[in-house]
């Protein structure tokens, strides 16, 4: 039914006010993973990294929401053995799986991380219910295990053959003394990158409306301690998305991540820069303050994104209606 008289009017002008506002161009930026990609790798890394981005710019191009972007972008990544999350999970010490995730609404402030997960074939979106059915932001082990079994989603052996192998070498070379387990970290991924092929995976995404949202998804460190929970799952660290600042995620050592509340810290620095003005001089100073092993990606509130890395490589891709597809697997040495 219509309504009359000044109510009407009312509505008029907030009908005009709807049709004439301008649409955000839609955004998404995810990535594979910083750490040491050997060469046989690269393209399967990159291809994996633009079917993400392209599932996600779907949901998008479909006026559809940032955080649902964020998260098919996820899924696509946690489901490809390639990468170090879901079903590519990465093993303990002990040889088992314990992935953690992470989620973040820009619009709302709401997050949400599930750490500790064996069994969960996408930890992102137990996060998601995490965020939008509880009244927490960190859950981990069984409890939110069974909350998953609850909302139905699927489980999975997370533990894979080729997982297992390197697991194997890693133990032994440590054993042996070739590596210093966890001493420290930045050292062993300098030095011995390879067990830290394809560290986490990310997503950030801008939709229709103009709202940001971040997720990622981890394996963790190869050889962690038992119930070592890393940046992944923590808001501010793993990942940070805010609608009047803008949104990021980190992949690397966890550990640098939390003590310098890297994805905040971006996040921040997007007051006063762009998104790769940001992640250039968070990069800069993490590498001052903690040395090597970190990589972020950013994207501001304009819609323009960002990437930097002190790790030997950086696997990403990003699609915008501008730009296009454009994906990279970047090296320093
Ligand atoms: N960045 C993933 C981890 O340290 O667990």
């Amino acid at each position: 039914m219509q309504p009359s008289g000044a109510s009407r009017l009312l509505y008029l002008v907030k009908m005009r006010r709807h049709r004439t506002q301008k649409l955000a161009n839609p955004t998404i930026i995810v990535h594979g993973g910083a750490g040491d990609w050997p060469q046989n790798k690269h393209s399967i890394g990159l291809a994996g990294v633009r079917k993400a981005a392209t599932r996600g710019f779907q949901i998008l191009q479909q006026g559809r929401s940032a955080i649902r972007a964020v998260e098919v972008a996820v899924i696509e990544m946690e489901d490809n053995p390639i990468f170090n999350a879901g079903t590519g999970s990465t093993l303990n010490f002990e040889g088992k799986v314990e992935a953690d995730a992470g989620i973040m609404d820009g619009r709302t402030l709401r997050g949400a991380g599930v750490a500790l997960l064996h069994h969960v074939k996408n930890p992102i979106s137990l996060a998601r219910i995490v965020m939008e059915k509880t009244d927490h932001a960190l859950l981990a082990g069984k409890t939110v295990e069974r909350l998953g079994e609850v909302y139905g989603l699927p489980k999975a052996n997370l533990r894979l053959p080729e997982r297992v192998r390197q697991w194997k070498r890693a133990k032994r070379e440590l054993e042996n003394g070739s590596i210093k387990y966890f001493s420290r970290n930045l050292k062993l991924v300098h030095d011995k990158g390879r067990f830290f092929l394809g560290d986490t995976v990310g997503a950030l995404a801008m939709d229709q409306k103009g709202n940001l949202a971040a997720a990622d998804s981890t394996g963790g460190v190869s050889l962690k301690l038992p119930g070592r929970i890393g940046d992944s799952p923590i808001l501010g660290a793993g990942l940070y998305a805010d609608n009047k600042l803008g949104a990021a995620t980190a992949t690397g050592v966890g550990e640098i991540a939390m003590r310098l509340v890297v994805s905040k810290s971006v996040c921040d620095a997007m007051r006063s820069s762009t998104a790769q003005g940001a992640a250039s001089k968070t990069v800069r100073d993490v590498t001052t303050l903690a040395g090597r092993g970190l990589g972020i990606v950013s994207l501001d509130r304009k819609g323009r994104y960002g990437v930097a890395h002190n790790t030997p490589h950086l696997c990403w891709a990003a699609l915008t209606k501008d730009k296009g597809l454009v994906s990279k697997m970047v090296g320093i040495r």
